[in-house]
């Protein structure tokens, strides 16, 4: 029996000089396109703007990469009005060609490939290699979501002499889709093409700093045919306009990527059921975490300064996925420190546009101040080993530079709370036990990894450890779909994990019909 084996998206060689060239080429070309107006979006049609927000490169932030509409309270109840419309007809659709939708998505993305990579290194200041994974995840979501939908559309059947059983799912209704900045195509894409080929209708609100990257999105669903209505675009602030799709007696259900308390209070406001409401809203809130790499006695030290390195640093440590603590034995933390200060203090800080950089810019100027001030608890809280200086580039972008402190307590604001910055906290441990409990002594439990050469070590990390996606001898960002279905639980989120096998349930309700013959 053939049994398909997904093919993930490859990423782009960038050492190669023709792929250099292409990557180069489309940022040139990309920046004759800065400033120009995105509009909302609803049920095909592009709505007048009151008022617009202003989408800036963070590497350079005078520097205005789109004006984008702010939609109103109005816009929004009309968004959910014109998906509430076109459910009946999409969810009535056939699922394999539902399913075709995805791929056509998935085809033109690999088209502009570079173009979308180049919008995301403008807009969220993502460097090269990181903007090109982004869009390789978000072709990857729709392929594997297209494959899984293929599968899950065909009904299953029970059938006995005198009784005929079948069970299949539905779609939900309207879901509104809230996605961050930081994976600011492929978590947006992931969320939206799942609740779109389960048969459900969208809005899509995306971070106020990556909605120009958004706007392209919703140009290729309208370029593959998806019909008017399926799909609608509502950029703006989240306090106008996001009570109103959260609390909307319409809404079926709310899918949302980001911060914590904006999860939690989606999650709280689902609770309050009203009077016209016709099902109780579902929602899905993948939230922070505050991840761990240990780093056992006989660990490969080479290997594991670079996994910690990149974990904790690549595009400035802001992803949920990012290691924040690393817990080492005492045995190899002079040592291990020494190489990891001198690894995180030679990488490269600066604007994302150059091939070079690996630290690009933090995405604006709140992130900025937020960052900063912990760096300055870290002075009150332990003891600063590197503090990167970015003086140099003051006053271009939201820079800061990698930073890593010892001596914390574990119960510190700083070894407990989200940073979301390129700040890591460094713990001495004498017994593995002990780093086992550092490294659960969170709310969180999303990534967590261990560097070690024993394998009864690696078992203990695969029994102890406390966290949705655990990676041994390797860094812990950068989930691939389908093989690392990537998620947590804990106040790390409610939900089943994105790019795996029971991620669509979620968007799906299961049916029975029994008929007696
Ligand atoms: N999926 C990303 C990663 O694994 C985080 O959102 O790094």
């Amino acid at each position: 029996e053939f049994v398909p084996v997904f093919q993930n998206e490859p990423f782009s060689d960038f050492s190669l000089e023709e792929v250099r060239e292409q990557m180069e080429a489309a940022l040139e070309d990309i920046s004759n396109y800065m400033g120009e107006e995105y509009p909302v979006v609803i049920n095909g049609r592009i709505q007048e703007p009151h008022e617009m927000l202003l989408s800036r490169n963070p590497s350079n932030s005078s520097q205005i990469v789109g004006r984008v509409a702010s939609a109103t309270p109005d816009q929004a109840e009309e968004a959910i009005d014109a998906a509430r419309r076109a459910f009946k007809e999409w969810s009535g659709i056939e699922a394999k060609y539902r399913s075709e939708y995805l791929e056509l998505i998935a085809n033109e993305m690999r088209d502009r490939r570079f173009e979308l990579a180049a919008w995301m290194v403008y807009e969220c200041g993502k460097p090269w290699v990181e903007a090109d994974a982004d869009v390789a995840e978000a072709i990857d979501f729709c392929n594997y979501y297209a494959e899984q939908m293929r599968f899950l559309g065909e009904p299953r059947h029970r059938d006995v002499p005198g009784e005929e059983n079948s069970y299949y799912y539905r779609a939900r209704g309207v879901v509104v889709v809230i996605s961050p900045w930081n994976f600011p195509l492929a978590i947006l894409t992931g969320m939206t093409v799942a609740a779109l080929v389960s048969g459900n209708t969208v809005i899509m609100k995306p971070a106020e700093q990556s909605s120009v990257i958004a706007a392209k999105l919703m140009e290729i669903f309208s370029n593959a045919g998806i019909p008017s209505g399926v799909v609608n675009y509502l950029p703006g602030n989240g306090e106008d306009i996001g009570p109103v799709l959260v609390n909307s007696p319409d809404v079926d259900m709310v899918t949302f990527t980001g911060s914590r308390p904006v999860g939690l209070e989606i999650n709280r406001s689902a609770s309050d059921t009203d009077q016209r409401q016709h099902s109780v809203r579902k929602i899905i809130a993948e939230m922070g975490g505050k991840n761990a790499i240990i780093v056992d006695a006989d660990a490969d030290l080479d290997e594991a300064v670079q996994g910690v390195v990149q974990s904790a640093f690549s595009y400035a440590g802001q992803k949920c996925s990012a290691c924040s603590r690393v817990i080492v034995m005492e045995d190899v933390y002079d040592q291990f420190l020494e190489r990891l200060v001198e690894a995180a203090g030679s990488l490269v800080v600066g604007a994302a546009e150059h091939p070079a950089t690996t630290v690009g810019p933090v995405i604006d100027k709140a992130a900025l101040d937020r960052i900063n001030e912990y760096i300055e608890l870290a002075y009150e809280e332990g003891d600063v080993v590197l503090a990167t200086d970015v003086s140099e580039l003051e006053g271009e972008g939201y820079y800061v530079g990698p930073h890593i402190i010892e001596n914390v307590a574990s119960e510190s604001r700083l070894a407990q709370e989200e940073i979301f910055g390129p700040v890591l906290v460094v713990f001495k441990v004498q017994k593995l036990n002990e780093a086992f409990e550092i490294a659960n002594n969170t709310d969180y439990a999303l990534t967590g990894g261990m560097y070690s050469r024993s394998p009864k070590n690696l078992q203990q990390a695969r029994l102890k450890m406390i966290c949705g996606n655990l990676y041994l001898n390797r860094g812990i960002t950068g989930a691939l779909v389908d093989r690392q279905p990537f998620g947590g639980f804990r106040m790390s989120g409610i939900g089943t994990k994105a790019g795996g096998p029971d991620y669509l349930h979620q968007f799906l309700i299961p049916i029975n019909v029994t008929e007696n013959t």
